[in-house]
């Protein structure tokens, strides 16, 4: 027996609290011993080929039936695609993959939803809910992975769900389901099935309570594709975010809604992310956001009060509270307003996580607005990155963002200075500056 860690895979001959690798605590459980030789083969001799020699083949793209979810692979299914999805429970995984294999399994392409979690009434419930009734989409409800195995080469599928890894089991290795081995084991022997048949795989993963998918970051590194629920269950969005892809640009997103009947498409995010909006606006403004190959407005909202504590409390939703903290900072020392006796929270509503460094200037604004208690122009929209210094940079899709503002009709967007002319717009006036300093005339 050796001890494994669940999250990074370190092995280890005797249990520890802390894993030397990835600093987790209480990771370690026990393994078998994995007997390496097992595995190796070398009836297949090796051989090199020069570059040139080997032929580019077109790929081709097969639709999900979602336009959302086609973008965020990069333009549709691969044959032979491997994905895995990842998210809390009860966020859609399983609803959406039931829509999605649904999609694919028309005009006589057969498909099966293999679930180790629910039975097979329970999923066909799903599909009732769903208004789904189509003889291509098979369901498996078995978690013995030899068995599961056997009954989809009978069928020869085009597309496989394994709904999830976490609850399926391989009789070659004794650990517990769930278990890194396990999880390697059937991922492998599930990998190889789909790879040696070209058939395009879907695993749904478990997530920790840090957000990782659970134990296999293995596990990511044996699949082309990783997918990721981003929001929280308790708003109906559901943003899906592309973390890994062999076969397109990461951080892409796909922005769902769940409504009574399965997951709906959400083609202008900008409408849904900046419908509560309020006529007044204090500590509230407007930032076009990009996501992969996308713009759209959100809105940024800031809450500065008064603490009754003796250390004020903090705390960011949506965006990073080290860089929160980092801005609010740079403002006191630029902008010589006093913070540290305010209680700061900051907001973006729909559920959406922004990593993109242009929200900078919004925060700022959004909180010396609610400091200030004045007012924003509802029609006014700002992005850029702020520096150490006070400094405003240069965002990358500097002239997309203006667009996606004035195409919404804002009136007035603040920017960074850019050495290129910007586009002249009839009814949009483009305030670009280079220091947050400036920010002090805007509000007197
Ligand atoms: P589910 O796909 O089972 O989540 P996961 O597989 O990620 O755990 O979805 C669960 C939630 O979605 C459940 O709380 C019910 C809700 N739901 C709807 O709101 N509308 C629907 O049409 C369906 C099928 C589910
Ligand atoms: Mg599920």
């Amino acid at each position: 027996m050796i001890y494994q860690c669940q999250s990074c895979g370190y092995i280890s001959k005797k249990w520890l609290g802390k894993c030397p690798d990835c600093n987790n605590w209480n990771t370690f459980s026990e393994e078998q011993n994995i007997d390496i030789k097992k595995n190796k083969s070398n009836k297949t001799q090796a051989v090199a080929i020069p570059l040139p020699e080997i032929e580019l083949k077109k790929i081709i793209r097969i639709s999900t039936g979602f336009n959302e979810f086609n973008r965020a692979l990069g333009g549709g299914l691969v044959t032979g695609q491997v994905i895995l999805i990842g998210g809390s429970p009860g966020i859609g995984k399983s609803t959406l993959l039931t829509q999605i294999l649904n999609n694919l399994t028309q005009n006589n392409i057969k498909g099966i939803y293999l679930t180790a979690e629910e039975s097979a009434y329970q999923v066909k419930l799903r599909t009732e809910r769903l208004n789904i009734n189509n003889p291509n989409f098979l369901i498996i409800s078995e978690n013995n992975l030899t068995n599961a195995i056997l009954e989809v080469k009978k069928n020869k599928p085009e597309f496989l769900i394994v709904d999830s890894i976490q609850t399926i089991y391989s009789e070659n290795s004794s650990s517990i389901p769930g278990s890194i081995s396990q999880i390697k084991e059937c991922a492998s022997v599930l990998i190889d099935y789909a790879k040696s048949n070209n058939i395009c795989l879907f695993i749904v993963g478990h997530i920790t309570k840090e957000g990782q998918i659970a134990g296999p970051k293995v596990l990511e590194h044996m699949v082309d594709t990783v997918l990721y629920f981003e929001s929280e269950s308790t708003t109906s969005f559901r943003i899906i975010r592309t973390l890994k892809n062999r076969f397109g640009n990461v951080n892409e997103i796909a922005i769902f809604e769940m409504t009574s009947f399965g997951l709906k498409e959400v083609v202008d995010p900008t409408n849904i992310f900046l419908e509560h909006r309020e006529k007044e606006n204090i500590g509230s403004v407007i930032f076009p956001l990009v996501e992969g190959s996308r713009i759209f407005l959100i809105e940024v909202q800031a809450l500065v009060s008064n603490s009754t504590f003796s250390m004020p409390r903090r705390h960011a939703q949506g965006i990073d509270p080290n860089r929160m903290n980092l801005l609010i900072t740079v403002m006191e020392k630029i902008l010589g307003v006093n913070l540290f006796s305010n209680d700061i929270f900051i907001n973006i509503p729909g559920g959406i996580k922004v990593n993109d460094p242009a929200v900078d200037l919004a925060v700022v604004v959004a909180i010396l607005s609610s400091f200030l208690n004045k007012t924003i122009d509802t029609s006014c929209a700002c992005f850029g990155e702020v520096g150490l210094n006070g400094e405003v940079r240069k965002s990358s899709f500097h002239k997309e963002r203006i667009k996606e503002a004035a195409r919404m009709g804002f009136k007035e967007i603040i920017t960074p200075k850019n050495n290129e002319k910007d586009e002249k717009f009839e009814k949009t006036k483009i305030l670009s500056i280079n220091n947050i300093n400036f920010l002090a005339d805007f509000f007197s």
